[in-house]
């Protein structure tokens, strides 16, 4: 039994459920920098993982192993239950796998609907030419949007006059519209308001109970434990916690993160 399964047993939840992602032993180095030394772990689709540890942890270079954008220098990665090695974050896109930033991978200079099918455009064909179907791309975007919680007030204002939160709200809803299976999101809360933080919050919390695996970076120890189902901690490379969200609490991971003498620097900071 894994460890992940062993905590979903405890927790009488999805018990039999196999991984949606487990890395065994994955090392990452950067000519003399360690940036990850031996990381195991591992979780079920439907989970929301917090990854959470201190400048340098280690944090985004395992977001971007997972995501396809930085191959291991060693180690195993298994998603739905067959090795991976992702080359590029194409690669990982194409099984499901994909990092959202607040707007880095929306045009901002089209609208909503174009955004939400770039690349997956409908046509028709109308003398041999293909002409695009509209109304049909409208009709699917507003339903996706509103099925996700998303109100954008209309889908044909272009992106660049779009919020930092309704872009996230798009990109994610995009992501599981179009059968996305493991989120990542690398911080995604930094430039946002209150409210949108709020909402990108519920947003995370609707998106895994349909199934989606999460798994969030934050700096902000409250988010962290108003959304995850469980802590992962990092500390130079190393996971130095992994435990059910309940079990837990801001003062541990805190510990956890900064090793026991910088406890008292983080708690000033
Ligand atoms: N492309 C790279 N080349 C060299 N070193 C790198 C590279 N990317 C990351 N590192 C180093 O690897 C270590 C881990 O970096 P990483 O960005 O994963 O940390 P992090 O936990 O995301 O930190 P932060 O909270 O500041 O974003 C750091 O020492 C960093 O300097
Ligand atoms: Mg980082």
């Amino acid at each position: 039994m894994t460890d992940g399964a062993r905590d979903a047993a405890e927790a009488g939840e999805g018990a039999d459920a196999p991984d949606l992602l487990r890395l065994e032993g994955v090392t990452q180095r950067f000519g003399a920098i360690e940036a990850l030394r031996g990381v195991s772990f591992a979780m079920r689709a439907g989970e929301v993982v917090a990854l959470l540890g201190d400048n340098g942890a280690g944090k985004s270079t395992l977001v971007k192993i997972i995501s396809g954008g930085l191959q291991p220098t060693s180690g195993r990665l298994v998603f739905e239950g067959r090795e991976r090695h992702f080359a590029s974050p194409a690669d990982a896109k194409a099984a499901g796998i994909e990092t959202v930033y607040q707007d880095l991978s929306l045009c901002t200079n089209v609208d909503v609907v174009a955004n939400f099918f770039m690349g997956r455009e409908l046509t028709r064909k109308v003398l041999g030419i293909p002409v695009l179907r509209e109304r049909e791309m409208y009709r699917i975007t507003e339903q996706a949007l509103a099925a996700g919680g998303t109100r954008i007030p209309s889908l044909r204002t272009t992106v660049e006059h779009l919020s930092g939160g309704q872009r996230q709200a798009i990109e994610l809803n995009r992501f599981v519209h179009w059968g996305g299976r493991l989120v990542l999101l690398d911080e995604p809360f930094a430039a946002l308001g209150v409210e949108q933080t709020r909402r990108g919050l519920e947003m995370i919390k609707r998106v895994a109970a349909q199934g989606i695996g999460v798994v969030v970076i934050t700096h902000i120890m409250a988010q962290a434990f108003q959304v995850a189902d469980r802590i992962v901690t990092l500390r130079q490379g190393r996971i130095v916690g992994d435990v059910a969200t309940r079990d837990t609490n801001a003062d541990e991971v805190v510990r956890l993160m900064t090793g026991d003498a910088g406890m008292e620097q983080a708690r000033a900071g």
